[in-house]
């Protein structure tokens, strides 16, 4: 993470990726042309807000969207194209070189067997070990992880493990073949701020170990600030703002992003009870009725209506060295001027 190496090494490269789904209210627009790539041992936090397509995105790239889902751009692994590679090629890639934590992981474990039985089958996926072996890789496992006295908790169901247990026991599950990059959705939302942090220890030290490239998906900007490289901010679909974490904090230039800043608690800023956190008005458009012109347009205390704002799609430019900005008006941003409070 922000101290562990950062290789120029792609290992994906996502460009051009948008999902549309067919509903019976017509196409809804869940992803919109998103790119971004993750360099070897990089963390890239995607932060959005409920809605913003980070799961659909995460799940384009895993190949696992339901047929409904019409996925077109181009997702490659260490150059390898994966949209539209062969199910049998993606079955060998995932779990081996891409893996995923998933949101609902707390749910995703099978409660009638041992978690040690479900850590010990992601080994036996894509390594060949039997008996002894494979108990003994697994318990290693849930060791990396934290999980302490490792060889009785192999023995133990999901229901005798806490929520921060059970969370650390999916991410063992997801680096069992040491994969080259791992998603991880919301991986700590269902924790409290004690457990978030160990959890995110646990990624810290796996990424020191491998150099995994990590994809931390989060609506919480919080929390990437002190684990991630970059971030990209998404909204309705689309990437509004990418950057290095100090030019996302201190130096962004798009006023979603800035309304998303001055939401987060800040220890140097006093907050008595009739005072609420600043909160950015409104409710994010539907992705089936997008606003014309920038999607944002609506909740923008900087949007010249009519006008650029609501007339034209703001494209993504470039406002700094690797940093970009989806905003018609990005030198307005820089400072806290116009922003509703
Ligand atoms: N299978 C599907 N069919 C139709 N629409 C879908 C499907 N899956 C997701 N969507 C829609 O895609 C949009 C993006 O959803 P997504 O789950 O990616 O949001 P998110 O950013 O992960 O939100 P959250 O923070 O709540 O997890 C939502 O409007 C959702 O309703
Ligand atoms: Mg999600």
């Amino acid at each position: 993470m922000s101290d562990a190496v950062v290789s120029a090494e792609p290992m994906l490269e996502v460009s051009g990726l948008t999902v549309d789904f067919l509903t019976d209210d017509g196409l809804l627009h869940a992803v919109d042309h998103v790119t971004f790539g993750i360099a070897r041992g990089e963390t890239v936090g995607i932060v959005g807000e409920s809605g913003s397509g980070k799961s659909v995105m995460s799940m384009a790239i895993m190949g696992l969207l339901p047929k409904s889902a019409r996925v077109t751009g181009s997702v490659k692994f260490r150059g390898q194209e994966l949209l539209g590679a062969s199910e049998r090629d993606l079955q060998r890639i995932r779990g081996s070189e891409i893996a995923m934590v998933f949101q609902d992981a707390l749910a995703s474990l099978n409660p009638v067997h041992t978690v040690g039985a479900q850590v010990a089958e992601a080994v036996a996926i894509h390594q060949e070990l039997k008996g002894s072996e494979l108990r003994n890789a697994a318990i290693a496992l849930l060791d990396v992880v934290g999980i302490a006295n490792p060889s009785a908790r192999f023995e133990q169901y999901p229901h005798e493990f806490s929520g921060g247990m059970r969370q650390r026991a999916m991410i063992a599950m997801a680096i069992a073949n040491d994969p080259a990059v791992l998603i991880a959705d919301e991986p700590t939302t269902a924790l409290d701020v004690t457990i978030q942090a160990q959890v995110l220890e646990v990624l810290e030290r796996i990424q020191q170990r491998t150099s995994t490239s990590i994809m931390l998906i989060t609506h919480d900007l919080g929390v990437v600030a002190g684990v991630a490289d970059s971030v990209m901010v998404m909204y309705a679909g689309s990437q509004v703002e990418r950057g290095s974490v100090e030019e996302i904090f201190y130096e962004s230039r798009h006023p979603y992003t800035k309304g998303l800043l001055a939401s987060l608690p800040r220890m140097d800023r006093r907050v008595d009870k009739s005072d609420r956190l600043h909160q950015i008005e409104g409710q994010p458009p539907s992705l089936v009725f997008l606003p014309t012109g920038c999607a944002f347009h609506p909740r923008c205390p900087f949007a010249e209506t009519p006008g650029a704002c609501d007339g034209e799609v703001p494209a993504l430019q470039v406002v700094g060295d690797g940093h970009y900005s989806a905003c018609h008006f990005p030198d307005r941003i820089g400072s806290d001027e116009g922003m509703k409070s």
